[in-house]
């Protein structure tokens, strides 16, 4: 079965590929290289053997839609297309609610068009906002208190609607904690553009000496020590979580909704020492105010994943960091242009 992957060169996406390929599955890759290098396939092609069929182009662009569906056999469709960064969300929402949104509306139709009705969509724990407790749970309330986060809760609603008009489709929406590491190899890993917003890759271009300190957003949140609390969990685990959605889901209709994260939180501080082990390197830090729309504390209740799709997290603190620092030490400077 061949599983188009929109954002298959990217971050998760490429994690994503490697797993699938070594499980015999056939990926085809579909991105407009927006946020990633097509240097990440050399990568991929290295690590499995296999070169995955790659189309430059955007999944706002019917026609081109149109043409990769009538030329590739596919099943199935993981969506991983689509822009992450919160703080530009604000000051460009029409950039997210456009590529975000109007971008899925015209990938589901190309798919109703091909009659390819299964579909894996990379949702998100934003989609929680503020949480009255933890850890959280699939039927928690939904609420968005930014643009990206709308965007995601947005897609989940019109998914939901599309579902009901097409009772044949398998929709499983996964929503993500926080992805951190790299493929064990050192050969992929997470290679933010600019200014990392999100916390592994500022601690490890931190410790690479890219970046001379890491700001800690607050240090007086109601939490173990003060600092915010995440569940972070390693790419490779993520990756695996959609291979266990495919198999156990992707041929099932239905509706499904599931938390990939550990069911363990980790405190800022404790992620810059966990760093540290595992580079050997000592990470400097200087406590910042609250960076605004954070939460104090966020981490999944895992446990609807394991039972329905048989997938639960296995790697470590250790792991994610080590892995991280193999990834950030062997490639200072992120993947190569060309
Ligand atoms: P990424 O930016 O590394 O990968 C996304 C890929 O999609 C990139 O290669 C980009 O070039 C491509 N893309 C973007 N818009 C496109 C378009 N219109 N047409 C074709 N290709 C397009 O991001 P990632 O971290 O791998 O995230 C993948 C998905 O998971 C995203 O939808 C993201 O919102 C979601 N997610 C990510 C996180 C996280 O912290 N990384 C957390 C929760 C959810
Ligand atoms: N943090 C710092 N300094 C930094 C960056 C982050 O102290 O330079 C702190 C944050 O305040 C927070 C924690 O580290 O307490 C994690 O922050 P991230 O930005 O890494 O992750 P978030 O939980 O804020 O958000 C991430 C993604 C969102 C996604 C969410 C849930 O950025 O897109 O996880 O999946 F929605």
């Amino acid at each position: 079965m061949k599983v188009l992957v929109t954002g298959g060169v990217g971050y998760i996406g490429s994690h994503t590929c490697v797993q699938m390929i070594e499980a015999g599955m056939t990926p085809v890759i579909l991105d407009n290289l927006y946020n990633s290098k097509e240097t990440v396939l050399d990568r991929v092609e290295k690590l499995t053997g296999v070169r995955p069929v790659f189309y430059k182009g955007d999944i706002r662009d019917r026609a081109f839609l149109d043409q990769v569906f009538a030329e590739q056999d596919i099943g199935s469709v993981i969506h991983f297309a689509g822009l992450k960064a919160v703080g530009e969300s604000v000051e460009q929402p029409l950039k997210y609610y456009d590529n975000n949104v109007n971008g899925t509306l015209v990938l589901v139709e190309a798919m109703l068009a091909a009659d390819v009705n299964s579909l894996i969509f990379s949702s998100s724990a934003t989609v929680y906002g503020d949480p009255a407790s933890v850890p959280i749970r699939e039927d928690f309330p939904t609420s968005a208190t930014n643009p990206y986060g709308r965007s995601k809760l947005m897609v989940e609603e019109i998914l939901t609607d599309i579902h009901k008009a097409h009772p044949e489709m398998s929709i499983t929406i996964l929503r993500y904690f926080n992805p951190v590491g790299s493929h064990k190899s050192g050969e992929l890993g997470e290679d933010p553009q600019g200014i990392p917003n999100n916390l592994m890759p500022f601690i490890s271009q931190v410790a690479v000496g890219r970046r001379e300190y890491l700001s800690v957003f607050g240090n007086d949140y109601p939490t173990v020590d003060g600092t915010g609390v995440r569940d972070y969990i390693h790419v490779v685990d993520l990756a695996n979580g959609h291979l266990a959605a495919l198999n156990h889901r992707g041929k099932t209709a239905g509706l499904h909704i599931y938390n990939l994260g550990t069911g363990n939180g980790y405190s800022v501080l404790q992620m810059v020492k966990a760093f540290s082990k595992a580079s050997g390197v000592n990470i400097e830090y200087k406590i910042a105010p609250r960076r605004p729309g954070d939460i104090a504390e966020c981490w999944a209740d895992p446990a609807k994943a394991k039972s329905e799709l048989q997938w639960q997290a296995s790697h470590t603190l250790d792991d994610m960091t080590a892995d991280t620092w193999r990834w950030q030490s062997q490639n200072p400077t992120g993947y190569p242009s060309k």
